[in-house]
């Protein structure tokens, strides 16, 4: 038997970077099942060079069209101010903010060795403090209204590894770090901020999925969106990888490990496979899980 339709009318969601690729999706799928959308983008390229408001126009038509409504908006959330613009949109358009879906995002891809500092801001400025700057100006108003649902897009490039991304993988990180300790502080007031590691053929992707890029399309992306963002959804600080249809959750485990109360460098290297070894690993919600395993082995 097949669950209950999920539906969001009256929900607020903005999505950043939904003039394309995966946040249209991510905004048709909920602007379908009845969310007022932001749809947020400032149409640039892939590298984050340039800019038009046409992108998210486009979108808002194509969510008008199907008998939604949405709002576009084409500010950068790059900045403090891009983000506070664009809280004040929902805020103006819809009243208020029920949900922010924080997908925008560039690359500037080359390997380490050829990565230039400059290389770096430009990534951790939309991607990281992107997400910071659009949820931080409307975390209090989802405090105060008791309720919220965040989600951070990452990358199995940042969870994983992978060549020529230091910077993307390095901002995608942060994006895990900042969501699980808002999944923690914003837990008593009905907030839950969840992380998507994505694969999917978009513009971004084009490039390097392969022969099999058709069954990788951003609408099996989508409903693992709707269904974080949504009020019966109870996770909280969890990670999920999902690509053409397979989904699985990524979690980051904590080995037994050694206790050894005269630990040296060469007891270490005699017992590094026993501190490697995942048997009855344990998965920490916080770092007070952890410490309190540390605290239980102590004299
Ligand atoms: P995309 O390039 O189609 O979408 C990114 C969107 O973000 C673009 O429309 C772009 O204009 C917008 N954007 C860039 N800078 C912005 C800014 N400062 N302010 C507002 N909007 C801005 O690429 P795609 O694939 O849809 O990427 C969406 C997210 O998913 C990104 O965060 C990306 O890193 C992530 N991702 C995608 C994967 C994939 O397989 N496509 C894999 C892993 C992560």
């Amino acid at each position: 038997m097949s669950a209950s339709p999920l539906s969001f009318d009256g929900r607020v969601a903005i999505i950043t970077g939904a003039g394309g690729g995966l946040g249209r999706s991510h905004a048709l799928e909920l602007a379908r099942r009845g969310a007022l959308v932001v749809v947020n983008d400032l149409g640039g390229s892939v590298d984050g060079t340039g800019g038009s408001t046409t992108a998210a126009e486009s979108v808002v038509q194509e969510i008008e069209a199907l008998g939604g409504t949405a709002v576009a908006n084409t500010d950068s959330i790059a900045t403090p101010e891009g983000g506070e613009a664009v809280v004040q949109t929902a805020l103006d358009t819809f009243g208020k903010v029920d949900i922010i879906i924080n997908n925008a995002g560039i690359l500037r891809d080359t390997s380490f060795k050829n990565m230039t500092a400059e290389m770096l801001d430009p990534v951790l400025d939309v991607h990281l403090r992107g997400a910071f700057n659009v949820t931080r100006p409307a975390w209090s108003l989802m405090r105060d209204q008791g309720y919220g649902r965040i989600i951070n897009t990452t990358s199995g490039a940042g969870l994983f590894g992978n060549f020529g991304q230091a910077n993307y993988g390095a901002a995608k990180m942060g994006l895990v770090g900042l969501a699980r300790v808002l999944a923690v502080e914003g837990h008593k007031n009905g907030i839950r901020v969840n992380v998507i590691a994505p694969i999917a053929r978009t513009r971004m992707t084009e490039e390097i999925l392969g022969d099999k890029a058709d069954q990788l399309g951003p609408e099996l992306i989508s409903p693992l969106v709707a269904y974080l963002a949504h009020e019966s959804c109870d996770r909280n600080g969890a990670i999920y990888s999902v690509g053409g249809g397979r989904i699985a959750r990524v979690f980051l485990g904590v080995t037994p490990g050694v206790m050894d109360q005269s630990l040296t460098a060469e007891s270490i290297a005699d017992s590094i496979d026993q501190i490697d070894d995942t048997d009855d690993f344990f998965i920490p919600a916080r770092l007070n899980d952890e410490i309190r395993v540390i605290y239980g082995a102590l004299s």
